[in-house]
């Protein structure tokens, strides 16, 4: 069900805000103590806010960490091995505008035999107004939808997430398959339907770019769910998929406001919203909790429990957006050759 308060800016910073205050069947992070040796993990965008608060938290914890950022290489690896007294970070370019990028990324890291036990897909931008990449479709729908889809199928067809739906090399412990992280936002439930046929091209202003960062959300939770479905089987889950909205957290994601919005909501921000550092622990629960184990497709507000919007389960509508998806890569890619 659409919620209409998520519409503009500053509704949606309110709304935001009010969820701090909402109460619902909640999740307990998991103790510091808990530790993640051994696993190896991908996070896009991770040379800021969220992102970079994760890698901070999985370091911490043992994790081998994969920062997988389009700038900040290697100041932003060596911040976060300095603050989690890790020698277990590294950074690898990806500009997801760029298709070619990925494909560059999921070479490198094919080439030095990584295994990802962990993928965030964190990255995400919010545009003031719609602009168009190389490739020729629409910037935000390339890098918070598009290219993350051609990432992740990427990552699990050539194995470097270890899988046996796609590249037959997944065999691991029930208790110990590779979950995928997606990070999304609550304000996918204000958006409108997804218009298949007008995906990759539809044009936005500084009046509708929320509601198009929620659309592109609501697009990508879509996928995350069908993703979901496609690595299990009614025997077992080859590989999870869980999907959060962090709630209101104090990042950089306003960077391209104007700059009169931007020093506004910074200072909301800075007064309502929660720490990266603070907005991570759900996450980390969610791509490593022990009680998860034998579950997948599920969805948390922060660290309330909740469905995501009903919509996203339509499954003509999750054939259709892969197909279009699909289309739209093959489509970029015969552009470019
Ligand atoms: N902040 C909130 O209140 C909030 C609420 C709900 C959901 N979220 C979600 O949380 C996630 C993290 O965002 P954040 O709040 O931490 O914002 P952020 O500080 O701006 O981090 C976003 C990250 O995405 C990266 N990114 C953007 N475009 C990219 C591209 N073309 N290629 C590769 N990386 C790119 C950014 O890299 P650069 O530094 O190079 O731009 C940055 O590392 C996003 O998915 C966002 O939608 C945030």
């Amino acid at each position: 069900m659409a919620n209409p308060n998520l519409k503009s800016p500053l509704t949606a910073i309110l709304s935001g805000v009010g969820e701090i205050f909402r109460q619902g069947e909640t999740i307990t992070p998991l103790p510091p103590s808990f530790r993640l040796d051994g696993k190896q993990c991908l996070i896009t965008g991770a040379n800021s806010g969220l992102g970079f608060a994760l890698a901070v938290d999985l370091a911490k914890r043992g994790a081998k960490v994969w920062m997988a950022c389009r700038r900040q290489i290697p100041e932003a690896g060596n911040q976060v091995a300095k603050i989690s007294g890790s020698n277990l970070v590294e950074m690898i370019h990806l500009d997801l505008i760029d298709l070619a990028s990925v494909d560059r990324c999921c070479e490198e890291l094919k080439a030095k035999n990584v295994q990802i036990d962990l993928l965030f897909n964190n990255a995400a931008a919010a545009l003031p107004a719609s602009r168009f990449t190389k490739q020729g479709l629409e910037e935000m729908c390339q890098v918070n939808y598009l290219a993350m889809f051609y990432l992740t199928n990427q990552l699990l067809e050539k194995g470097i997430i270890p899988n046996q739906t796609y590249a037959q090399n997944g065999l691991v412990e029930p208790n110990e398959v590779p979950r995928i992280i997606f990070i999304s936002s609550d304000t996918h439930r204000s958006s409108k339907d997804i218009d298949i046929d007008a995906l990759g091209y539809e044009t936005y202003d500084f009046r509708t770019a929320v509601q198009f960062y929620g659309y592109y959300k609501i697009v990508m939770n879509t996928y995350a769910s069908e993703l979901a479905q496609r690595l299990r089987t009614a025997e077992k889950i080859d590989v999870s998929v869980h999907t959060i909205c962090p709630g209101p957290v104090n990042t950089n994601i306003i960077k391209e406001a104007p700059w009169l919005v931007r020093m506004l909501m910074k200072l909301l921000f800075l007064l309502f919203f929660r720490s990266p550092s603070k907005a991570a622990k759900p996450v980390v629960y969610l791509a490593a909790a022990p009680e998860l184990n034998q579950q997948t497709d599920r969805y948390l507000h922060y660290i309330t429990k909740k469905a995501m919007d009903e919509r996203c389960k339509n499954p003509e509508i999750r054939q259709k957006l892969w197909e279009k998806s699909s289309a739209l890569l093959a489509a970029a890619f015969a552009k470019k050759a």
